[in-house]
């Protein structure tokens, strides 16, 4: 690495318009010079989810914005960058052609490169860019839109070892704060009711936990929350707060429990590369959740694996691990002409065979 290199990364693909810039010098970790997200919870708030045109039209109006906040919080110039990074997808289209059209336009205006980033990559090579992790590792994508396995060889070299075959776990959190008329967003919620739960008074399904693969399953715990749910309206003629967090508890146990098992098994499979330093990392805002990251910490430290999980603001939606995962892409060479289209499923490991369906949050790569 001899070339000191400055990115400005761009990132629309669901709820959080963000810019950022990242630089790393030679022989140096990457540092993040600034890193500005707009998030849009309040334009959906009424929808029950996000709505792709919303969101779209609140992307082409934020980004400018965005990007000149982020330069001058970095306190750079466009004539600093050395490229443009811009999430090409996967996730609602409206939103990711939004980027990906800011970012055309500053290409050609200035003469940058411009480098295309999956999505999915950013959160994946996020570890890097927070604790200079060695390849490969296994990574677990825990978000509202997200849940996946993936072992990360390279910045281009993924291999998906399971997901979810229908909610993300934070989708679950959210239907079930809904379902027991907490506030949104649930996982936060749901947490803070289970903290005076008792997680045993509710026997939850931890479903596929016995399908000796890596998938996961998360609707039906939904489904069993309202049938309990429903079950002690029905007795009581209404839910006391004891109950409330009782199935809170119940619930986040569940998750809990799954993801600690499929993370167990991930291991098993990831072992096999025979890492020198195995690692465990996650990103999503699931991760934030202390009894899920408790359990996943107890999997890594009876398979002598370290556990990573990066600051939630990097966790999250930012544009900082676009930033970063284009400047490992443009580092090795890559780059995207005017060219560059929007894709609204772009799975990581080519591969694996294409998820159905899409959630809350959009495409399910
Ligand atoms: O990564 P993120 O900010 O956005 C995407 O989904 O892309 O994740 C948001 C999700 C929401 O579903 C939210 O309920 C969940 O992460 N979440 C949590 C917690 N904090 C946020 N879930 C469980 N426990 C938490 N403490
Ligand atoms: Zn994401």
């Amino acid at each position: 690495m001899t070339q000191s290199l400055t990115l400005l990364g761009l990132e629309s693909s669901c709820d959080d318009t963000a810019a950022a810039v990242v630089r790393q010098e030679p022989g140096q970790r990457a540092k993040v010079l600034s890193s500005i997200v707009f998030g849009q919870t309040e334009l959906h708030s009424a929808f029950g989810g996000v709505v792709p045109e919303i969101a779209a039209r609140a992307h082409a109006e934020k980004l400018d914005h965005c990007v000149r906040d982020a330069l001058q919080a970095a306190n750079v110039t466009l004539r600093d960058l050395d490229a443009i990074a811009v999430t090409a997808g996967p996730g609602l289209i409206g939103g990711v052609m939004s980027g990906v059209m800011c970012a055309k336009g500053i290409a050609a205006a200035t003469g940058l490169p411009l480098v295309g980033v999956n999505h999915l990559a950013g959160h994946a090579l996020t570890p890097r860019l927070t604790d200079d992790l060695a390849y490969p590792y296994l990574m677990l994508l825990v978000s509202g839109g997200h849940c996946q396995y993936l072992i990360a060889r390279g910045p281009e070299d993924f291999t998906r070892l399971g997901g979810t075959i229908d909610d993300a776990p934070g989708e679950a959190f959210d239907k079930t704060a809904r379902l027991l008329g907490l506030p949104q967003p649930g996982g936060p919620s749901v947490q803070k009711e289970a903290e005076t739960g008792d997680p045993k008074r509710f026997r939850f399904p931890r479903p596929l936990i016995n399908r000796d693969d890596c998938d996961l399953s998360f609707s039906g715990l939904k489904t069993a929350l309202m049938r309990m749910r429903d079950q002690i309206v029905a007795e009581k003629s209404g839910l006391t707060q004891q109950d409330r967090a009782d199935l809170c508890a119940g619930f986040q146990a569940a998750v809990a429990d799954v993801l600690a098992s499929k993370t167990r098994r991930a291991l098993a499979i990831y072992m096999q590369d025979a890492p020198r330093f195995p690692a465990l990392a996650v990103a999503g805002g699931v991760a934030a959740n202390t009894a899920i990251r408790a359990a996943l910490e107890t999997v890594c430290a009876t398979e002598n694996t370290r556990f990573i999980a990066p600051p939630l603001a990097l966790c999250t939606d930012n544009a900082a691990m676009i930033a970063y995962a284009g400047l490992e892409r443009f580092r090795a060479g890559a780059r995207d002409g005017m060219d560059l289209t929007a894709r609204p499923r772009w799975p990581l490991d080519q591969t694996s065979p294409a998820m159905l369906g899409s959630g809350r949050k959009g495409a399910k790569a």
